[in-house]
């Protein structure tokens, strides 16, 4: 069992309830962010604070966020998860409930705000070192992914996709150009390169994706913000994921087919030890509920 936040409220999950004229459930109208702590201590809270102000004002939900890092440490504690090597806190924020019309409520109501703590298990350094398996599928999502709305049935569809191939990814495919995996974004390397899609409603600007290009450029390797080519796969010498609950992992196969030699690159690792060395140094910090707040 384990301790949820509900509007103001700490309840375990089995009491816990939402209206069904919730509009998150009726419409998916609502938005989510998910920030992980490193050994309790909350890691680059204010960029997923300012993506979520982003999201709420794009949506036009009002409501303000400055009260969540207080309540993300909150629920870290309930859960006994602040001695956790990785834990992450998931908050969504809906437009509230109310009767069932398509526009927003005549009447504001009051937006609902749930929230859940968790623990993360990264793969065991064996596991990471073999590197994971991807599989490309068409993205049919909306044309605001920069938006990190609920709702994710074409990530949903993606992810299974990915399961039913007995793989970890599924890499989305626009256009012939490789945008970003199913809960996370994507990365090439070609001859010492790292490039990346740019920021762009067509891909979620993803908050460890800006922690590992700065690593990256903080380690003099080269960094690129341009379309990656389903075409070009073939010839990279790496590729990878980063987000909140992948870190940086490594993919050594597309569809089948082996991504350069086959094994993980020395980019791929620099860059997951540098993330390593940046949450580690995170987690050090003497600041109970993480980085400051904007
Ligand atoms: C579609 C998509 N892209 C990218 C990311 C990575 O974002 P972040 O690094 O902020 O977790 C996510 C995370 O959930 C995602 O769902």
């Amino acid at each position: 069992m384990s301790i949820i936040y509900l509007n103001g409220s700490y309840l375990s999950d089995g009491e816990a309830r939402v209206s069904v004229n919730d509009r998150g459930f009726l419409f998916g109208d609502g938005v989510y962010e998910v920030t992980p702590a490193y050994r309790g201590t909350l890691f680059q809270m204010e960029g997923h604070l300012g993506r979520l102000r982003d999201g709420l004002a794009a949506l036009r939900i009002d409501f303000d966020p400055s009260g969540l890092p207080a309540m993300h440490a909150e629920l870290l504690e309930r859960n006994g998860l602040t001695d956790e090597e990785v834990a992450y806190v998931y908050v969504q924020v809906t437009r509230g409930a109310a009767p069932r019309t398509h526009a927003f409520p005549k009447v504001p109501v009051a937006p609902t705000v749930y929230a859940f703590a968790s623990r993360y298990a990264r793969p065991a350094p064996d596991v990471w070192a073999r590197g994971f398996d991807a599989v490309t599928v068409p993205d049919r999502r909306w044309g605001r992914v920069d938006i990190k709305s609920i709702a994710l049935l074409p990530n949903v569809l993606a992810q299974q996709a990915a399961v039913d191939a007995g793989v970890m990814d599924a890499i989305f495919v626009r256009d012939g150009v490789a945008i970003e995996g199913a809960h996370s974004n994507f990365f090439a390397v070609f001859d010492g390169v790292v490039v990346t899609h740019p920021h762009s409603n067509l891909i979620l600007p993803g908050i460890t994706r800006d922690v590992v290009i700065e690593l990256a450029r903080g380690a003099g390797i080269p960094v690129e913000l341009r379309p990656i080519f389903v075409e070009d796969l073939a010839r990279a010498d790496e590729l990878f994921f980063t987000g909140t609950t992948t870190e940086v992992r490594p993919c050594v196969r597309v569809d089948g087919r082996p991504v350069g030699d086959g094994a993980v690159g020395p980019v791929s690792r620099a860059l997951f030890d540098a993330f390593l060395e940046t949450v580690g140094e995170a987690a050090r910090a003497p600041i109970g509920a993480g980085s400051p707040t904007p």
